[in-house]
């Protein structure tokens, strides 16, 4: 079939499409969503230890992306086509590590690479290497992970199958966390309110900037803490340190 003989399904169709997706499918997200939690906290853990630093300098956070805000997604992109919402968005099921320290980002980076678990698809998109004009700053990756599915063949038969999910992972650092945080509807909502001002942008844009900076000058507390562990490791008191 040529492409101008696919019907196109108009807004109201791609809303009940997406209704009929999300309510056949939620618990499986949230199923996806804590395997892929667990997957990288794993990372995390074998990280931050061989890495001589506390468990909390890498943390990890995932979500399912709600229904209201994928159909805002699609408004903003001016009402794709799809069959199933993984084939416009990457990020129906989220992840994020936030890092204590910048050099970690990439770190963790390198870990999840590595994994045998998730597997990395495409180039990631490093916008701490390259950030934004906006002063964005994050490392983003997409990541298929495996999991159990059950479907039933033409007979009826019940089987197990090994499915994958496209995840979108983000890695950045607290501060920039707190950043994009603090700027995310400012960058998303001001413009499509009409409201483009240029001096705030340079302003947020220059912020970010100054707190790349503080992000650098943090890194000696970084090597504090591996000084820390390590003397806590000649004493052989390695267990006190992890402790919460
Ligand atoms: P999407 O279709 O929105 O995912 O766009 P994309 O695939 O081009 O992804 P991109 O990497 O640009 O951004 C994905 C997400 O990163 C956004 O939904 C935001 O949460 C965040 N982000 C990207 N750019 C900015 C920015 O300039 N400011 C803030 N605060 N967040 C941003
Ligand atoms: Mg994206």
């Amino acid at each position: 079939m040529t492409e101008d003989k696919v019907p196109s399904l108009n807004p109201e169709e791609l809303t009940s499409r997406a209704t009929r997706f999300y309510s056949r499918y939620e618990r499986d997200l949230e199923q996806i969503k804590e395997i892929l939690n667990i997957r990288l906290n794993q990372l995390a853990l074998a990280y931050t230890i061989k890495n001589r630093l506390p468990p909390e300098a890498i943390q990890v956070t995932s979500r399912v992306k709600s229904i209201k805000s994928f159909l805002h997604k699609l408004e903003r992109k001016n009402w794709p086509q799809f069959y199933y919402p993984t084939e416009i968005v990457s990020d129906l099921i989220g992840a994020r590590v936030t890092c204590w320290f910048v050099d970690d980002c990439t770190g963790i980076h390198e870990f999840i690479k590595k994994s045998n678990h998730l597997s990395v698809q495409g180039q990631p998109k490093d916008y701490i290497a390259k950030p934004k004009i906006s002063g964005y700053r994050s490392i983003h990756l997409t990541a298929n992970v495996n999991y159990d599915a059950v479907r039933h063949d033409e007979f009826g038969n019940v089987k197990v199958i090994d499915d994958k999910m496209k995840c979108e992972i983000q890695i950045r650092t607290k501060i920039q966390d707190a950043w994009a945080d603090l700027t995310h509807e400012f960058h998303y909502k001001a413009g499509s309110a009409g409201i483009t001002n240029e001096t705030y942008e340079r302003m947020m844009s220059e912020i970010a900037e100054r707190l790349a900076s503080e992000d650098r000058s943090l890194i000696h507390l970084r090597d504090a803490y591996q000084q820390c562990a390590e003397e806590k490791l000649a004493n052989d008191e390695r267990e006190s340190f992890r402790e919460r």
